[in-house]
């Protein structure tokens, strides 16, 4: 699909868009390649004694980029039609001029209070009527076809005025779309929503048919009575809600398109991206990685989720959006230096994870690191937002360690890391947003299900068996690998089950989990039995649900016995799907033991089904990541994935180019831990590096946040261990 400034939600409602040309911001002429190094800058907030200031820090720490005008609308359009570019100008001047590239944003994240008043027909509105009135951000519709109007105005005067400045290396669309103002019941939406119900369906027939309308009486005989899904008596119809949310999120990537059809028309040499959040600790509303074909290359914020599973989501976050970029480099937008402003408890972050962090997420393919943001604000809601220069200001353990990192990072591209790419796993793990959306719907078997959790849960639980997965969107190249992780895809047509099929036939290794094929994509169920979808592959086939809870006299988990006395036992909790046929090729590998009129006890709780030159695990019941490690190593081994539960408490991420082989090792666990490795030591932080024996292995001791980057040369790769 072509960009164009008049995209609406309708034009993405019925096409899965082909993805844009990859391209990547190129340094600054004289400059080398490097890790691109910096932050959100807003110098807007200071004055230009700081700028200058500012410029010595940045350069100082080793900072080569920063993002700017992220939210400057009201600075650049004071007046409607009165343009002021000369304060940017500037700025840009002053960074470019001593090597500093620029990131531009389009400054359309927050309209001007001037705009919001003269029109308020751009403020959204909840699902009661209620409205987004301005005082804080991004508090206009993106249905606004008034809204659109000016937000191309400003894209366009930016984009002209800045074309041929040779300092901006890449643009900067919006901020964060749909992080305030994804779902709005507006007289908009409402238009746009008809739109976007026509261009998928066609008929209205079609329409009554995927959303089940002769439930309830809720058939419609015109595409004009759609309504959004507002505030109602009872159940919403599950499939109005699954389109609203899909409708919602094509409305934000049209606006972003919207923007980029201007800046591909002005300035085609300039690649352009936009901000993704994508992180493993919560469900999101936006498909990323349909939003990822709209951009040159992907970018992405993640901020750090306090607590011992930190790590572990940054990496499953990581994995994801290294699966969306189809490996290509992208770029970490934004995380923090240490504590943010926005959590009921704002942690600080303890020594160390400010570079692990950063470091993690170059392992898993960013070759830019950049935070929010460079300086920390004096007033406004982010004034206890941690910053690379904290309100301590140079003199600062913050500012010293971003320095450190700074040199860190030189470091790396200086040992040829930006000449290489994400190696790819032998096992791959399917992340479906619309599944997630479907299954957080108010009717569904137990409100436990929460589809975005279950691939973390997989990922971790290969991590505990030293193998780190990839992960990869369902449209994504999944079936490329040895093994597949289907966890929770609960809407599956029929093209992805022969897919799936095609792949188990000609040899791969499928573990199928629970609640996966249930429904077709419109959420509608597959009779006969469930898993209706892959009962042939997974050779199993039950009746009803039988969700875990902690109603007294109802079973809140269950034990599960393996058939091999060597595996350990575990308990299912959630949900264990009572199997009640199997067929005859299927193998149980463990059973439930319960108690008798639970009727779960001896029911199969995992089983292995042959199905061409394949095989098919079916995992009907959630397990913790521990468990479900234990349970499926022998597995991973029988298939030739090399799998240790010893190299568990340390995550390997390998990077593989021309170069050589670039070998991550990061400590997962809060305690102190070690490992072995060969290859030459590029750099360590709260690490040491014992003796090599005469094979060349070295052992590694970790602290708390720990990490390693060691390089090998490619032809020694098969040798390296741990
Ligand atoms: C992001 C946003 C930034 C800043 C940051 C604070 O969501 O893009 O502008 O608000 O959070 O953590």
């Amino acid at each position: 699909m072509v960009l164009s400034t008049q995209s609406s939600a309708a034009d993405l409602a019925a096409v899965f868009p082909s993805r844009l040309r990859y391209r990547w911001p190129q340094p600054l002429k004289g400059q080398k390649n490097a890790i691109w190094y910096g932050a959100d800058y807003n110098p807007e907030q200071w004055g230009p004694d700081v700028w200058k200031e500012d410029v010595r820090l940045m350069k100082k720490a080793g900072v080569n980029i920063v993002t700017l005008a992220v939210f400057s609308w009201a600075r650049l359009e004071p007046y409607e039609g009165q343009w002021d570019f000369g304060w940017l100008d500037q700025v840009i001047n002053l960074l470019g001029s001593n090597g500093i590239a620029v990131d531009l944003a389009t400054s359309t994240a927050t309209v001007p209070q001037w705009l919001a008043l003269a029109h308020p027909d751009i403020l959204p509105l909840d699902r009661d009527g209620k409205t987004f009135w301005p005082g804080a951000r991004q508090h206009w519709r993106p249905t606004s076809p008034t809204y659109r109007h000016y937000e191309i105005e400003l894209v366009r005067h930016l984009a002209e005025h800045y074309r041929t400045n040779p300092y901006i290396v890449s643009w900067h669309i919006g901020n964060e779309f749909g992080c305030h103002n994804l779902y709005d019941y507006s007289e908009d939406a409402n238009r746009a929503f008809q739109q976007w119900c026509r261009a998928r369906y066609g008929t209205v027939e079609a329409l009554n048919r995927a959303w089940g309308t002769d439930f309830w009486s809720q058939r419609l005989t015109s595409f004009d009575q759609i309504l959004v899904p507002r505030w109602v008596n009872g159940y919403q119809n599950p499939g109005r809600q699954l389109d609203f949310v899909r409708f919602s999120s094509d409305a934000e990537i049209a606006c972003e398109r919207a923007e980029a059809a201007v800046l591909s028309e002005v300035t085609p040499n300039i690649p352009f991206t936009t901000n993704f959040m994508v992180s493993g600790g919560s469900g999101t509303g936006i498909d990323y990685d349909k939003f990822g074909t709209s951009v040159n290359f992907i970018s992405n914020d993640h901020y750090f989720m306090p607590g011992k599973d930190h790590f572990d989501e940054l990496a499953y976050s990581a994995a994801l959006v290294d699966g969306m970029a189809r490996k290509m480099p992208w770029l970490l937008m934004e995380h923090s230096t240490s504590a943010v402003n926005w959590r009921g408890i704002n942690y600080r972050m303890r020594p160390g994870e400010m570079e692990r962090d950063s470091f993690a997420h170059l392992a898993f393919g960013a070759d830019g690191i950049l935070y929010f943001q460079w300086r920390q604000s004096q007033a406004g809601a982010e004034k206890y937002h941690s910053a690379m220069v904290p309100h301590a200001g140079e003199n600062s353990h913050i500012y010293r360690d971003v320095c450190q990192q700074g040199h860190d990072l030189q470091t790396a591209a200086d040992a040829g890391i930006l000449s290489s790419r994400v190696k790819k796993s032998d096992i791959a793990i399917i992340f479906d947003n619309e599944s997630a959306w479907a299954l957080h719907q108010e009717t569904s078997p137990s409100q436990k299900l929460a589809q975005f959790s279950e691939p973390m849960n997989w990922f971790r639980a290969l991590a505990d068996d030293g193998v780190t997965a990839d992960v990869v969107p369902l449209h994504g190249p999944w079936n490329e690998y040895k093994a597949v992780v289907i966890p929770n895809v609960y809407l599956m047509d029929q093209a992805f089950a022969d897919q799936l099929r095609d792949f188990v036939r000609a040899g791969g290794m499928a573990f199928v989990t629970y609640m996966s094929g249930i429904a077709d994509r419109n959420d509608r169920i597959y009779l006969g039995g469930y898993p209706g979808a892959v009962r042939d592959v997974t050779g199993v086939r039950f009746e009803e649900f039988n969700p875990l809870g902690d109603t007294p006299g109802m079973d809140s988990s269950l034990e599960v016995v393996p058939a091999d006395p060597a595996i350990p036992h575990a308990s299912a909790y959630d949900f264990a799907d009572p199997i009640s046929d199997m067929a005859d090729s299927v193998t149980v590998l463990a059973r439930y033991s319960a108690s008798a009129d639970s009727g779960m006890n001896g029911v199969p709780a995992m089983t292995s089904n042959p199905y061409g030159k394949g095989q098919c695990i079916y995992v009907g019941c959630r397990l913790s990541h521990q468990d479900l490690a234990a349970q499926i190593l022998p597995v991973l081994t029988d298939r030739g994935i090399d799998a240790s539960a010893e190299r568990g408490s340390v995550l390997r991420v390998v990077r593989e180019g021309e170069k050589g082989r670039y070998v991550f090792l990061f400590n997962r666990t809060d305690g102190e831990v070690s490992a072995q490795a060969t290859g030459t030591l590029i750099l360590s932080s709260r690490c040491t590096l014992g003796s090599r024996d005469e094979s060349g292995t070295c052992t590694l001791q970790f602290q708390s946040a720990g990490f390693a980057l060691m390089r090998q040369e490619t032809q020694n790769s098969d040798s390296e261990s741990e």
